[in-house]
Parts: structure tokens; sequence; C-alpha cells
């Protein structure tokens, strides 16, 4: 057995707390949206935040809100926080008035009724704060959930594969946290600079839980809610072989085929939606879901960050001791287990999987040139094309019905940036320069990854890399809208690593 599953498992303590499974109340409760418009208030609890709902006599925190697609949602979000706070709903065809993109802000006390159609197909979608300045903190502090669109694919996979909501599919949010600040934000200059990582990898609230499984198939969806941390996620069972898994979807809803898989890479922002199947495997055993080691390829120097410019009035001030050197908390690309799953009866293979999950939007072919973005370092900042963001200026306009290609450069000293834009779904076309870390997961020509296949809202592109991307600009509102394209590092964005997009 390699040395890290033995420690990880030597002490029973180390898998102590049975992981809390989102059911039909509670935290990450199933609260299916109806007729009636859904309140959701932003308060503290302790020294947390969350947002409270109530539906049909039953209480929920962080409500996973479910809704078919084509539902009308009404969402009033009623702001208790004693400070300014916004919601963006992640990754949905929406537009600017209910997107939550931080220019418009609720007051304390004050409340926004949010009313929109979910025009996008099945997936999990989230929701989470988004006051600039302030997203990293109170997304940190808990505010977050999920918005669950359902439809016909979606219930076909059930079906065919007898996945049922909070039994044989569990929803799995990553978010690391600091021992020394559970759930206060106080980061140093170099977790501004770097991202904040915390030292305690958490799914759904715990430190690494347990879960008793049966010997059969089970649907993981997961969501990476951390600030800056990125997973490099596995299984791995307790003989110490690699148990490969089939990745069903990403961001944006199922693949048209499910991929197999023997790892994945996760970024902020992120969701990966995976089935793991337990059947043969011994009653009594294990398998442990974790994150492998990997190069976390921050290459902003001590140096260049010291020549940053000390008079602009940037968010990343430096110590007295001159410039950050490194993120502080457990390092990112740090190996750890995250949970155990403990296989409670032996079994047999189930159902065969469905040679087909659903139909991916066809892309038009591409409008106009292909826009550059190119990410990097300077004066203290990360930028987009040189520029931080400004509610004044709109570096990125979109003409009416535009399909286009958008290449992401991240330069070589720099960092990996999760890379996120509003208000649509994109495609992944090409990887180039990508670093050798990620050779094992190519899976095709074009330098791809299995995640790459699917619909994305967010794209991680690592230092030195090139990623292009298919936008299909068409959207249902009869005016133009406003958008932001941004790093989903929560600490890059509250930085400035954003920039307004305007789609006509
Ligand atoms: Cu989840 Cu503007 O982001
Ligand atoms: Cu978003
Ligand atoms: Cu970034």
């Amino acid at each position: 057995m390699p040395r890290e599953v033995r420690d990880a498992c030597a002490a029973d303590a180390a898998f102590a707390t049975s992981l809390r499974v989102p059911g039909s109340d509670g935290w990450l409760g199933r609260l299916v949206l109806g007729g009636n418009p859904q309140m959701l208030r932003a308060q503290a609890r302790d020294s947390a935040l969350e947002f409270a709902a109530e539906a049909n006599g039953r209480r929920y925190r962080n409500p996973m809100l479910v809704a078919e697609t084509g539902t009308k949602a009404g969402i009033s979000v009623d702001n208790k926080l004693g400070e300014p706070t916004v919601v963006h709903w992640h990754g949905l065809t929406i537009d600017t008035r209910n997107d939550g993109n931080g220019e418009t802000l609720i007051a304390p006390n004050g409340r926004f009724d949010y009313a929109f159609e979910l025009f996008n197909r099945a997936g999990h979608y989230w929701y989470h704060p988004h006051p600039h300045g302030a997203t990293a903190r109170q997304t940190y502090r808990g505010l977050f959930g999920i918005l669950a669109v359902e439809d016909d694919d979606e219930r076909a996979l059930r079906r065919a594969l007898d996945l049922t909501p909070g039994v044989t599919e569990l929803t799995l949010v990553l978010q690391d946290r600091r021992a020394s600040a559970r759930n206060r934000y106080m980061p140093a200059p170099e977790d501004v600079l770097f991202g904040w990582y915390g030292d305690l990898p958490q799914v759904n609230g715990s430190v690494r839980p347990f879960h008793a499984v049966g010997a059969r198939r089970y649907r993981l969806r997961l969501l990476n809610a951390s600030n800056a941390r990125t997973y490099r996620l596995a299984f791995r069972r307790d003989d110490g072989a690699g148990l490969p898994f089939q990745l069903l979807g990403t961001d944006g809803g199922l693949l048209g085929q499910a991929i197999a898989c023997q790892q994945v890479f996760l970024a902020p922002a992120e969701r990966v939606d995976l089935l793991v199947d337990f059947a043969g495997l011994p009653r009594g055993g294990f398998v442990l879901l974790e994150s492998l080691a990997f190069d976390p390829m921050l290459a902003v120097s001590a140096t260049q960050a010291a020549r940053s410019d000390s008079t602009t009035s940037s968010a990343h001030a430096h110590g007295a001791s001159g410039a950050p050197a490194a993120p502080s908390g457990l390092a990112d690309g740090a190996p750890f287990p995250l949970l155990q799953f403990r296989i409670r009866e032996s079994g047999a293979a189930g159902p065969r999987m469905p040679a087909s999950l659903s139909r991916l939007p066809v892309l038009p072919a591409a409008t106009g040139d292909e826009r550059p973005l190119r990410l990097g370092f300077a004066k203290g900042r990360w930028r987009i094309n040189d520029r931080v963001y400004d509610t004044q200026a709109t570096p990125i306009e979109v003409a009416r019905g535009a399909s286009e290609i958008w290449l992401l450069r991240n330069y070589h000293t720099s960092a990996p940036h999760a890379m996120h834009l509003h208000g649509f779904q994109f495609r992944v076309l090409e990887r180039e320069t990508s670093p050798d870390q990620l050779a094992p997961l190519v899976l095709d020509g074009k330098g791809r990854l299995a995640t790459d296949l699917g619909v994305k809202d967010t794209v991680l592109v690592w230092p030195g890399e090139s990623v292009r991307i298919a936008i299909d600009f068409r959207h249902p509102f009869s005016e133009s809208q406003l958008y932001l394209l941004h790093c989903h590092n929560l600490e890059h964005e509250d930085g400035g690593m954003m920039l307004r997009v305007k789609v006509g």
C-alpha cells in the first residue's frame, strides 16, 4: 500500500466523521422552485455566513435549488449580512439585471427580487456572492449554494443507472479552510497575491469524512467552491491500485458519452459529474477519493512581485519584509485524501451504461477574427490584456448573434488561472504548449482533456499554455447585455483580474 494511503488510514480518526449528505432539508437540501418566489435570507450564523430558506415547513441552509429547464424562477434575496452583497447565478444564460455582476448591490437590509427563466440544459450550476472586492471573503465564509437544473436527459440517466439523489447520487462540495481562521477571512499579502489556501480540505463541510456505500455504481457531482485551490481528483482502492471512473458531465451538463478517466483536475468554480463503480470490491474494504500531487506552477517570483509599483493603490499591498514568496496554508498541489468510501456489502455489476447521455449544442461557424486574451501579472496585479477591472471601461464588445473564438494565453511566468465567463457556456477547442503534467490526461490531437470535451463556463489555463475556446453569443434577450470575464481564483478576481464584456 502506498505510504500516503497507509498514513491516511492509519488511525480511524483520519476518517472519523460521516459525510454530510444533502437531503430534503438542512444544508444544501433539495428545494424545488415552485410558482411563488422563494426567499433566500443572507445572514450570519455563529461565525459563518449562510443563505437561509424555508419552504413547505422545512428549513434549509444554502439550499440546492432544483428546477426544470424552462422554469420561470423567482428568488428574493434578503440581505441581513450588515454589509452590501449581491448574488450571481454562475453558469446561467441570464440577463444583466439578474446576473448579479456586482455593479448593482443589495444594501444592508435591502432586498432584490430575481426573476429569470432557466434556459440552461440540466447541470449543477451554482450561486455565490459577487460584490467586487468582497466576493472572496463572503464566499469563503460560507455563502454559496447549488442550482440544479433538470431535464429529460437527466431523468433518462437516473432511470438507466437507477440513481437516487441523496442515496446513490451524491453532491460533493470541496472547499478548503484555515484551521486558524475557520470562518474568518484574514488574508496576508501572499494570500491576496496567490490566493487564500486553507490547510483543511473539506468535503461538504467536514474534514476527511467517510461514507458507507453498497457495491454498486454511485454518481458523484462535485463542485469546487474553494477560493483558490485546484484539485487533481482520483480514486484509490485499499490495495493501493487506482480505481478508474467515468466522466459523465462538466460545468454545463452531461457529455455526449461517458469518458473513462483515471484523474481529473478541478479548478475553482468548476464542476464534474462522475460515475464510480464499487461493484466487485470486497465488503469491508474502502476506496479513497483523493487529490494527487501536482506542480502548482506559481511562477511569479518574489523578485518580480517586489518590482511591482508600490505607489499604486492596488489591493496587493506587500508586507514589511518585502514581497510575498509563496502562498500560506497547505501548498497548492500538495496531495491529500478527501473522502473515504466504506464498502458495506459486496455485489455485482449494475445496469449497462447508456451509449449516449445527451446531445451537445451545435456550435455555429465562427464570425470574425479570433480574440486574443493574455493572462499575466504586472505592477503587483493579475491582468487580462494588461488591464484590470474598471466599471468605466468595456474592453470586450461582441456583436449581436456572433460566434467567437477566444485565445486565452497565459504567460510562462504566471499562475494557473481558472477563466470564467458570465452568461454563456463555451467549448474548449484546443490546448497548446500545455505543461508536461497534463500529458497523461490528454485525449486527442488537440491537446484536450476529458473535462474539455463537455460544455464549460470555467476553464483552467496553466502558465505557458494557450487555450482556444468557442462561444456562441446568441442570447434570448432583446437588448444588449453586460457580462464579466474573470479568473475564478477569488483573490485574483477581487484584485481586478476581471473585464467587462458587452454582448449585443
Ligand atoms: Cu462564479 Cu463571476 O463568478
Ligand atoms: Cu459566473
Ligand atoms: Cu487567476
